[in-house]
């Protein structure tokens, strides 16, 4: 990486601001030169390394903005710091890759992007799911090989979901967004596993339910499994919106997976590690009709060795968010995290972030992870 890399924009800014990507739209550059930061952004696709960020930050920095790509570890933070800094962001509503605990050491404030990924990452496992049952990607192969020599009763036969069950493993936000989408939309009972409860869901569903009955129509559940394994056995598709951690780690693994039918549909719009990769490739191999979607791998960007060749797996390059609405949207609300902080502003406490993207928005941060642990005062209306 060398210093041709990175373009300075509004190189008079007082503050001085990294951003490890070019970032899509205009907005988030406006946010942070109206904090009169001058913006360094590094144009290389490639991922930078620790001490690639270490040493765009040189002795000087007063905030970052980083990827979901990147090791934001002990080592970053502590020469954030010793360079003055005072606020970091991802760019990404997921910060697995975040030492948070590390940067509360040193006292630096970490923002994230929720809200504005929500129904775009939830419509992709839709995606996904479907592209899956319906072996969108091998049916497509088939006819781009020229190999299409007529209608058949029998070409790529698959997997009907409606009035099926459908499974959530993680009932947050996207999951959330996701089970109505399949439920509303495709008339599927929900099994979901959450270590809390989604009273808001249930109501929903039922409601909906209560609906169909009156229309006539057979009704669908809704019910919260008390055991994954429960899930797993019942339900004809399962998608994964758990965040990382240990106790989700290699959570799909090849015990789990035998639980699942023969024939269930497994989507994947996480994180790469939430399942073993070696071993869905195995169960891949051994059951033909078991379909997959995956948007995130185990080591992105490379695949465990034998999943490219599976027919019965659907894969895109961790898309799921990459809507120009979504993506302008997480930089607007990690430059606003970064340039409220810098300017003293206090931390925003509502799920509801949509103020941050619309004109005059709130003088506060939209989502400092650590907040509370760094006494940023909450923002008061
Ligand atoms: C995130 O923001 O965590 C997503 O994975 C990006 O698509």
């Amino acid at each position: 990486m060398d210093s041709k890399d990175w373009r300075a924009h509004n190189p008079s800014g007082s503050r001085r601001v990294i951003v490890t990507k070019e970032l899509p739209g205009e907005r988030w550059l406006e946010i942070l030169t109206q904090a009169e930061c001058r913006v360094e952004i590094c144009t290389s696709e490639d991922v930078l390394s620790t001490s690639e960020i270490k040493a765009a930050m040189g002795s000087h920095c007063d905030g970052a903005i980083g990827q979901l790509t990147e090791d934001w570890g002990d080592e970053l933070f502590a020469a954030l710091k010793a360079a003055g800094a005072k606020a970091y962001s991802n760019c990404a509503v997921g910060f697995n890759n975040v030492d948070v605990a590390a940067a509360t050491r040193y006292g630096i404030p970490v923002g994230n992007t929720p809200g504005v990924l929500t129904e775009t990452t939830a419509e992709m496992a839709v995606a996904l799911t479907f592209a899956a049952a319906r072996r969108i990607g091998e049916s497509e192969r088939f006819l781009r090989a020229g190999r299409y020599k007529g209608w058949l009763p029998t070409l790529f036969l698959g997997e009907l979901l409606w009035y099926k069950t459908v499974g959530v493993i993680g009932a947050g936000r996207i999951g959330d967004a996701y089970a109505r989408m399949m439920v509303a939309g495709h008339k599927m009972n929900l099994i979901y596993f959450d270590i809390h409860q989604n009273k808001a869901l249930e109501d929903h569903i039922a409601a909906y339910g209560e609906f169909l009955k009156s229309q006539g129509e057979q009704p669908v559940s809704c019910k919260r499994a008390a055991h994954i394994e429960d899930l797993l056995r019942e339900a004809d598709c399962v998608s994964l919106h758990t965040v990382l951690d240990e106790s989700t780690h290699h959570l799909i693994n090849t015990e789990s997976l035998a639980l699942m039918k023969d024939n269930a549909v497994l989507v994947n719009t996480s994180r790469g590690p939430v399942i073993d990769e070696e071993a869905l490739v195995a169960h891949c191999q051994k059951h033909p009709d078991f379909r997959v979607g995956l948007d995130v791998f185990e080591d992105e960007p490379n695949l465990k060795p034998g999943l490219v060749d599976l027919d019965n797996v659907v894969i895109v390059p961790h898309i799921a968010s990459a809507t120009r609405w979504t993506r302008q949207g997480m930089a607007t609300l990690a430059a606003g995290n970064v340039a409220a902080i810098l300017m003293g502003y206090p931390a925003w406490q509502k799920p509801e972030i949509s103020p941050f993207l619309e004109e005059d928005p709130p003088k506060a941060a939209p989502s400092i992870i650590n907040a509370k642990d760094l006494g940023v005062p909450a923002y008061e209306s």
